[in-house]
């Protein structure tokens, strides 16, 4: 009975997902149970997971959305019910809605934005599934949700800005590609390098988000060169490699030398963003490591059974300068 009215539900959930446009994937197997387990993580029963990522705008989410799926595949005891936001807030909560009504055994967030996220935890609470955030962070509190694997964007900034103070001594003009307004990397990775630039000679002229696209860096920097100049610019900081990659492309179709005439920090340590400060045309790179699907996996498996469960696991992050990188990138997983 329950489970009949838990298939109506998920089934209703779907489409309301559909009618925002959003997209929802259960993997394509037959033989796994329907959603609505109620605490599943016992024995050999097959657990069903929400998750809810922020989208696909950069090479960093495609490898963490192949390490969530890679962990909690079938072989591995799921049934991952998988919903791509594509960066809208409003769009990201209702999938989480829709798998409380689906009665999923847990839901994995990745939050696209900070703030928001009081009601729908609570409901998620209130149906007694367990919620684990992956990746960024929220304001609610933390007694709303059962734990949380990410990254301390603050130091990822810091570190960048720390890079930033050594290297430029003298009166610097930095522009800044700003993350996804509201997201915890985009205001800790902010706050992380102002802090640590404080009382140098680099001055921040302007400062936009590019919503961690590539695209959107490419355009928010064809404004910054329109605006100062090529010669006007020294510095650029990106909060995510995809945005200096299109940084790049701007700052070379207006005929300057990225690298050179423009320096460029950035932060993910992706594959192309590797490539081009083995290139010489990203000067510094921070690491954001996005493999944290088995851990999200484990902690699920671990809250279900009941087990105690650190509330905060914070994956360590390097940080890479062109030597590094050439060293480090015939390995680069991703
Ligand atoms: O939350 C992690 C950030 O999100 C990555 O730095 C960025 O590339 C991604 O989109």
């Amino acid at each position: 009975m329950r489970k009949q009215l838990l298939s109506t539900l998920a089934l209703v959930g779907v489409m309301a997902l559909t009618a925002t446009g959003c997209s929802t994937d259960t993997a394509d197997n037959d033989d796994v149970a329907a959603p609505g387990g109620g605490g599943g993580g016992g024995g050999d029963e097959v657990i069903t997971v929400g998750f809810a990522q922020t989208g696909s705008e950069s090479g960093w989410r495609s490898a963490n959305t192949e390490s969530m799926n890679e962990a909690f595949s079938e072989e591995n005891g799921f049934e991952l019910v998988f919903n791509s936001a594509d960066n809208d807030p409003a769009a990201q909560i209702a999938a989480v809605r829709s798998f409380i009504n689906q009665g999923v055994d847990a839901i994995v967030i990745a939050p696209i934005v900070e703030d928001g996220w009081d009601d729908v935890l609570r409901e998620a609470q209130d149906a007694e599934i367990p919620v684990i955030l992956e990746d960024r962070t929220v304001t609610a509190s933390d007694d709303l949700y059962a734990s949380w694997v990410g990254l301390d964007f603050e130091l990822e900034g810091q570190k960048a800005g720390e890079w930033a103070a050594e290297e430029f001594t003298e009166p610097t003009n930095m522009v800044v590609l700003e993350g996804t307004t509201g997201s915890a990397p985009a205001n800790d990775r902010a706050a992380g390098f102002d802090a640590a630039i404080e009382g140098t000679p680099i001055e921040k002229i302007d400062s936009q988000s590019g919503d961690f696209t590539r695209d959107g860096g490419k355009s928010v920097m064809e404004g910054f060169l329109q605006k100062h100049g090529a010669d006007g610019i020294d510095l650029v900081y990106a909060h995510n490699d995809d945005m200096g990659l299109g940084a790049i492309e701007a700052i070379e179709a207006a005929g300057a030398v990225p690298g050179e005439d423009i320096k460029i920090i950035t932060i993910d340590a992706v594959r192309d963003g590797m490539q081009a400060l083995v290139d010489g045309k990203i000067n510094y790179i921070v690491e954001c490591n996005p493999l944290l699907g088995e851990t999200a996996a484990e902690l699920v498996k671990a809250v279900l059974a009941g087990e105690e469960v650190e509330k905060t696991t914070i994956v360590e992050d390097q940080a890479f300068d062109q030597a590094a990188a050439e060293e480090a990138l015939p390995d680069r997983t991703y």
